[in-house]
């Protein structure tokens, strides 16, 4: 999940149980799969990440698996169709007689924090992810070092075809886990700021040796913003001989222009690159506030914050 979400508690998992004498509820981490029940009759919607608890808790409820033969799917994130995707081994995958109900109740769970963040999630991160995790295979890889990563799991455990990958970006030894034969999108979220340019661009090449057809993801800002990242690191880690820091700090991973600075990187990469704030949002929308439109326009106008989409060519 993006920084921008981290504390927000966007989501807000209602406990198993009955809400009232027709609506039921079985918590799967932190979503919800509900459940409407009218006579023997039992709509279930939203079908979670596929999860294998589902039949169980569906019994504390008192509800029998077998008499579901509808599901409605309000939107397509993993967390609410994983269960009924092709390749589920789930309890759902065996019922071939369910019907499934497309609604249009909201392009993502994000609609329910705010407009923007609904923007950000259906504009940024589905396109992106959606045509790979169609297929049925692609898989989605976070990557970080394997203290954050431990954490990550405990907070936010990985989705369906997701895996949060412990590693050390500048050592290859990783590579080894990563099954990309059917597609990979991998995501380095914050990471690189605190890169040399040159560990960036060893890595990108490698992984393009490594992972043809792959793409890599992660957000990257000019040179001016990244020294201003650097100087406020520097206070907090309390680092006394800022000089001696500062005489390498135009060494570090920095873009403005990411087509035009990384495409001459190696000729098999494809380059595109969106505003972190202003390329996933409409800034004329009436819930964005003042304060939010400036900070928005300084980071992506004069700070060039974006996310970077690399692909490798085949
Ligand atoms: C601003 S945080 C981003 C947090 C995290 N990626 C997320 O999605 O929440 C920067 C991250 O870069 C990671 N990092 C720094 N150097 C790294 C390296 N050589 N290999 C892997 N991760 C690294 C740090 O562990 C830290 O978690």
């Amino acid at each position: 999940m993006s920084k921008m979400y981290r504390g927000k508690e966007i989501f807000k998992p209602l406990n198993t149980g009955w809400i009232d004498e027709r609506v039921a509820c079985v918590r799967e981490w932190v979503a919800n799969i509900f459940f409407y029940r009218k006579g023997d009759s039992v709509i279930m919607i939203d079908a979670g990440y596929n999860y294998d608890r589902l039949e169980e808790k569906m019994g504390w409820l008192g509800l029998d698996p077998k008499a579901i033969k509808h599901i409605l799917i309000t939107h397509q994130d993993t967390d609410h169709v994983g269960a009924v995707e092709a390749d589920s081994l789930g309890l759902l995958a065996a019922r071939q007689n369910i019907k499934l109900d497309y609604g249009i109740l909201g392009s993502s769970d994000l609609d329910q924090a705010s407009k923007l963040t609904a923007k950000l999630q259906t504009e940024l991160f589905l396109p992106l992810i959606y045509p790979f995790v169609r297929s049925g295979s692609c898989k989605i890889y976070n990557l970080d070092f394997p203290e954050v990563i431990k954490v990550r799991n405990e907070l936010l455990p990985a989705g369906e075809r997701e895996e949060n990958v412990p590693c050390d970006l500048n050592d290859t030894a990783w590579f080894e886990r990563i099954d990309a034969s059917g597609g990979a999108v991998f995501f380095a979220a914050g990471v690189f700021y605190y890169f040399l340019k040159e560990q960036v661009r060893s890595l990108v090449c490698k992984m393009a040796d490594a992972f043809p057809g792959g793409v890599l993801v992660f957000d990257a800002a000019n040179k001016k913003a990244v020294k201003l990242m650097l100087k406020t690191w520097i206070k907090d880690a309390q680092i006394k001989d800022v000089g001696a820091y500062f005489a390498v700090a135009d060494a570090y991973f920095a873009v403005a222009d990411a087509k035009a600075g990384l495409s001459p990187w190696d000729e098999r990469l494809s380059v595109s690159s969106r505003g972190y704030m202003l390329g996933y949002n409409d800034l004329t929308d009436p819930s964005v506030s003042g304060f939010f439109r400036f900070l928005s326009r300084v980071g992506d106008n004069s700070m060039n914050m974006q996310i970077v989409k690399l692909k490798f060519g085949k």
